[in-house]
Formats: structure tokens, C-alpha cells, sequence
């Protein structure tokens, strides 16, 4: 695809990565339009791109993805010449507690995304997959784009079905797809119900953290930043038709980043608590990212260590912004889920 003056359209660009993406690519690509569209559903934020939002090359419609005819009108307006799709339910444990808000957005939602870029015809359309596709790995062995797709929980198994339905477009249709399988990320922005910045707000009010089971789950963790620069290298010089795993190379088990979290606040090892653990839970993630690598000269570049002491210090910094959504839906999640089922 050419990379000059392209009007994009970025669904889900409310949330913790798209809003990432929105801001790195309007800067990195000073001619670029964005439109955002969004459901702000309780993870959706229009907070999280303030520093954007009065730019002209930037223009918000909130919609559903499921909403045939309202994305049909943005797209017929916006004429976007590529679609990167982010929107989604994303959270397990809430797919686990009501599994049904995942396959409509995960599913259909990108269906009438799919055929709403058909119809008009776009040269690029990149579906944000993940890695969670692939199932749990045992102590050895990484996820390659050619291993096997055994999704185990409801998330997953709702982003494994959009993640081929996508390739479907590709075969049958010749719809110049693009997908993307990415490992956990952090960084700001993130919604306090993810281990890091769930954590991190607990701490903050010194309060013990849930660590699931025995801990010794094991997450492959990359800074959001490398994951938008990723996005930006295969939406401009990757395939159409192929699948890349983007990684951290960064392997944790859960107890290490409690650790790390409560070294780096200052905290006690005693508000470490173990409780029941997810049901279905993965036991260990690990990418290999060999083909992004050699293909589009793709490497993360944000140590762990420091990318978690800048997060750390963005929430602290920036309490208002967590306070504000550690309301509504969130307290209804957290008492049926953590305080109902004894997992605090
Ligand atoms: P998030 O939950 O922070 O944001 C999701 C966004 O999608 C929100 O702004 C929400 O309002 C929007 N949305 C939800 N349903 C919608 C609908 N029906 N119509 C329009 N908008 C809707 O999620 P995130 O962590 O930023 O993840 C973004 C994408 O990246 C997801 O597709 C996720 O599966 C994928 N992914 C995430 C990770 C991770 O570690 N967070 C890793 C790999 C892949
Ligand atoms: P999470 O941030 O939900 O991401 P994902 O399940 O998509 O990998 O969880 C990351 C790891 O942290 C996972 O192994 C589950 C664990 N975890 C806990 O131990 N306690 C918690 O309260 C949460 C939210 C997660």
C-alpha cells in the first residue's frame, strides 16, 4: 500500500490499543486522516485520546461494529482506504462470567466490518487477532503463525472464529487482508481489570492482589508502544492474506510481575494472595516472532523493567483517569467475580 495521505478508518480506537495506535500513527504519518469509530462501551474512553481530539486530521463517530447500516454510512462517507479493526470485548474472566456480548462484537461485529471494507473496496484491512488463538503451551515450545488453533476460553475462542472469518474473506472474496496475532500488552491507558494496571490500582489503595492458582502462569509481555509500531509495519508492508505473531520476548509468570509491581510501589510481599483461579486458564503463552522479524524488520524495543516503572508511575500520576472508571460496570464485574466467588 502506499503510505502517503491515507484516510484510515480505526475501529475500537476508544480502547487501551487502538487509542495508542490513533496517537503514535497521527504523529508518525503527519498527512493521514484517522476516523475512530467506537461503541465506548465501559473499556471505551474518549479520555484516553484527549491530546488528539481537536486535531483535524482526527474525527470520532460512536457506533456499534454490529450496526451494519451506521458503519455502511461511515464508511460511504469516510472512504477510508484501509480499516484497522481493535474493537472488541477483550477481558477473559468476563467472557468466562457471560460469554454471549463476545460473539456478537468478536464475531459479527467484524463480519460487518469485513463486508463493509468489501463493499467499498479498500486496499488494506487488518484484523487485530491474538495470540490467545493458539491455546496454552506447556513449559517448552513458542506459538509460530503455523501452529494450531485451539482457543480455550470464550474470549479466545470468539477471536479465533473473527481471526478466520477473516482469512475466509481473503479466499473467497480477495479482500486484501491482513492479521495480526499479538501477545499480553501493557503501558497506559490500559483498563484496570487486566492483571498489570489492576494491580497497580489496588496497590494504590493497599489493598491485597488476586494472583489466580499457583502463579506460575506465564504471560509473553510487550510495551503497547511496540505493538502500535508493529500494527503500522504490517498494515503498510505486510502480505495480503498472511498472519504475524508480534511478541515481547519477555516471558513472566504471574508471581514475578506481582513482585515486580510490589517492589517497584514500595509494598509488601503480604499483599500477595492466592485465590481460586480462572477456570480454563492458560498456562503458558510464548511467542515466536521470527517472521515479523525478517519479513518487516519488526523488534521490540522497550525493556520490561523500565516500560513497567514508566507504567507504574502513569497510574499514580494519572488516579483520576482510573477512579473515574473504576465505576458502573466495573464494580458490578468485580463483586460478582472477585467478592462473590471468594477470589479476594
Ligand atoms: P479494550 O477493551 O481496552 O478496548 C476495546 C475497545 O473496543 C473499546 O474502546 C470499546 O469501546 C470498543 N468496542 C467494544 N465493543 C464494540 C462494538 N460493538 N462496537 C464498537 N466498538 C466496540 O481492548 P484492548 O486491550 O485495547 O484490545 C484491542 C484489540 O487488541 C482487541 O481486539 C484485542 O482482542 C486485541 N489484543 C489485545 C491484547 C492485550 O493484551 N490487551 C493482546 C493481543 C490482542
Ligand atoms: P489478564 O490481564 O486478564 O490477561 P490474559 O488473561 O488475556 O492473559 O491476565 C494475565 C494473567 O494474570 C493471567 O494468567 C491471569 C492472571 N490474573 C490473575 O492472576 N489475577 C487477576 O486478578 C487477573 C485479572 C489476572
Amino acid at each position: 500500500m502506499r503510505d502517503n495521505g491515507i484516510r484510515l478508518l480505526v475501529a475500537g480506537g476508544a480502547g487501551f490499543i487502538g487509542s495508542n495506535f490513533i496517537r503514535y500513527i497521527l504523529d508518525a504519518r503527519r498527512d493521514w486522516q484517522v476516523v475512530n469509530v467506537d461503541k465506548l462501551t465501559y473499556a471505551g474512553n474518549l479520555a484516553n485520546l484527549e491530546d488528539v481530539e481537536s486535531g483535524e486530521r482526527y474525527r470520532f463517530f460512536r457506533a456499534d461494529i454490529c450496526d451494519a447500516e451506521a458503519v455502511g454510512e461511515i464508511v460511504a462517507e469516510g472512504e477510508p482506504e484501509a480499516i484497522v479493526n481493535f474493537a472488541a470485548e477483550t477481558h477473559v474472566d468476563r467472557s468466562i462470567d457471560d460469554p454471549a456480548l463476545f460473539l456478537r462484537t468478536n464475531i459479527l461485529g467484524t463480519q460487518v466490518l469485513l463486508d463493509a471494507a468489501r463493499r467499498h473496496g479498500v486496499a488494506r484491512f487488518l484484523q487485530i487477532s491474538t495470540d490467545e488463538v493458539y491455546g496454552s503451551l506447556g513449559s517448552t515450545g513458542r506459538f509460530s503463525e503455523e501452529s494450531p488453533l485451539r482457543p480455550n476460553s470464550p474470549y479466545a475462542a470468539s477471536k479465533t472464529a473473527a481471526d478466520l472469518l477473516t482469512r475466509a474473506y481473503f479466499k473467497t472474496y480477495g479482500l486484501p487482508v491482513l492479521i495480526t496475532r499479538c501477545s499480553n500488552n501493557y503501558g497506559p491507558y490500559q483498563f484496570p481489570e487486566k492483571i498489570i494496571p489492576f494491580f497497580v490500582t489496588l496497590l494504590k489503595k493497599n489493598e491485597p492482589v488476586p494472583v489466580y492458582g499457583d502463579g506460575m502462569n506465564v504471560r509473553d509481555w510487550i510495551h503497547v508502544d511496540d505493538h502500535s509500531r508493529a500494527v503500522e509495519a504490517v498494515l503498510l508492508r505486510g502480505r495480503p492474506g498472511e498472519v504475524y505473531n508480534v511478541g515481547g520476548g519477555n516471558e513472566r509468570t504471574n508471581i514475578e510481575i506481582t513482585k515486580l509491581l510490589l517492589a517497584a510501589m514500595g509494598k509488601p510481599e503480604s499483599l500477595l494472595r492466592f485465590v481460586p483461579d480462572r477456570p480454563g486458564h492458560d498456562r503458558r503463552y510464548a511467542i515466536d516472532d521470527t517472521k515479523i522479524r525478517k519479513d518487516l524488520d519488526i523488534v521490540p524495543r522497550v525493556p520490561f523493567e523500565e516500560g513497567i516503572r514508566e507504567t507504574v508511575r502513569w497510574y499514580l500520576e494519572n488516579e483520576p483517569w482510573w477512579r473515574a472508571v473504576q465505576s458502573g460496570e466495573y464494580l458490578s464485574f468485580y463483586d460478582r467475580w472477585y467478592l462473590q466467588k471468594g477470589r479476594s
